[in-house]
């Protein structure tokens, strides 16, 4: 038995799906059901004894005791959190709250549990992060390895930041066996039409506008989301306690070029009726306040030690995730509610330079 919070999410129902799919160990899956959650994205489990959600908050201590001494679980893998960069700019509050708050009530109901009779001796506690929190790279520095110095610049990047140093610190001073993973940045099925990937899918399906922030040159490395449950899987059941291990896909891209070529595999596979590219709806609009320039991954540790590496290569990935999206219309339609075109009008509707054609 395992618990899994934050399950109803992208990275989260990708891993709950791959996780039954491969073994016969049960799930407790635990999340608030944010506008992020969606149990659609669980719907093949309905019926399958061996997935269990319950709806709640990683913040509240009590409910977290009592799945514990509940379930008594080997294992606690935190995935739930604040997780888009564009909402921590317009209110950090619930990033600190569910990031930092969240975090640390779990560390502590996790640190009560391991010291307890009924805690299985091999307990871990694997947090789920973000190489957001080393910084921006310049084009010609090298790769984030685990050494590299916390540099965090966004409320998103902050937060996660404080909670693996809340994570390391469990660790070193109450001896809580924890693992970290700092992942770059996922995309495949399920993930919320917030972030760049699906953003474009859905725009570009619907006729909107592909908005492209400031030049479209910032670099973003690449993670097919299965691959990432594979290196969560991997650490899980080999990393060392107290390690950090990096997770990326070695698939550097500029943001254009990766809009550019969802356009090109949206007209080989959902061409437009008039016969024109998807390109001409690109429209570069306002940069990202405090935009980060580059991420890359240095995955050597987690290659070397634990020998996982990338299944995927962008390449098939996109076009997987591209595929994905047009075959599950319905999925699109539960996910993109009032609240959802509220947000897009709060963050794309004001900007004064929208319009400038790429
Ligand atoms: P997501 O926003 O799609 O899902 C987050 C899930 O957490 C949602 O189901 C939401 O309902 C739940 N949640 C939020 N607050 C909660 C709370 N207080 N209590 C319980 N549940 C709560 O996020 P994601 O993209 O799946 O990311 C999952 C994790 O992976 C995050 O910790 C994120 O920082 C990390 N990560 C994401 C990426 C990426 O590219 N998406 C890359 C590296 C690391
Ligand atoms: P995003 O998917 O939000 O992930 P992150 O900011 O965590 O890396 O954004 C990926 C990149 O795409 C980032 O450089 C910002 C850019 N971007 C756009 O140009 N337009 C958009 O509408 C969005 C959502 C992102």
């Amino acid at each position: 038995m395992i618990i899994v919070t934050g399950g109803a999410g992208f990275i989260g129902a990708n891993f709950v799906l791959e996780w039954l799919g491969n073994t016969s160990e049960p799930v407790i899956n635990l999340d608030k059901l944010t506008y992020a959650g969606n149990l659609a994205s669980l719907a093949t489990l309905a019926d399958d004894p061996r997935h269990h959600f319950v709806q709640g908050d990683i913040a509240d201590r009590a409910l977290v005791d009592r799945l514990l001494a509940e379930h008594q679980p080997r294992a606690i893998v935190h995935f739930a959190a604040e997780s888009h960069v564009d909402r921590s700019i317009h209110g950090p509050e619930a990033f600190l709250q569910t990031n930092v708050m969240g975090t640390f009530q779990l560390l502590e109901a996790a640190r009560a549990y391991a010291g307890s009779a009924q805690a299985a001796a091999d307990f871990r506690f694997l947090h789920v992060s973000t190489d957001e929190v080393y910084g921006s790279l310049d084009a010609t520095e090298p790769a984030f390895t685990e050494q590299h110095p916390f540099q965090p610049n966004s409320p998103y990047s902050a937060s996660k930041a404080a909670s693996d140093h809340l994570v390391r610190a469990w660790h070193h001073t109450y001896g809580l066996p924890v693992l970290t993973t700092n992942c770059s940045n996922n995309y495949g099925p399920l993930q919320f039409p917030e972030k760049l990937i699906p953003l474009m899918i859905l725009n570009a399906l619907a006729g909107r506008d592909l908005p492209v922030y400031g030049d479209g040159q910032n670099v973003r490395d690449w993670l097919y989301v299965t691959d990432h449950c594979a290196a969560i899987r991997a650490v899980l059941a080999q990393g060392v306690p107290g390690e950090t291990y990096n997770v990326g896909g070695n698939a550097e891209m500029r943001n254009l070029d990766v809009v550019h070529t969802l356009c090109d595999l949206l007209d080989e596979l959902r061409p437009r009726a008039d016969g024109v590219s998807y390109r001409g709806q690109i429209r570069f609009v306002t940069d990202r306040p405090g935009h980060d320039r580059r991420y890359a991954i240095d995955a050597r540790h987690i290659s070397t030690t634990l020998g996982w590496t990338p299944q995927h290569t962008f390449a098939t990935g996109l076009r997987h995730t591209v595929q994905w999206y047009l075959d599950h219309p319905e999925w699109i339609a539960d996910v993109t509610s009032g609240a959802y075109r509220q947000w897009t009008a709060l963050n794309y509707g004001e900007r004064p330079d929208a319009g400038a054609s790429a």
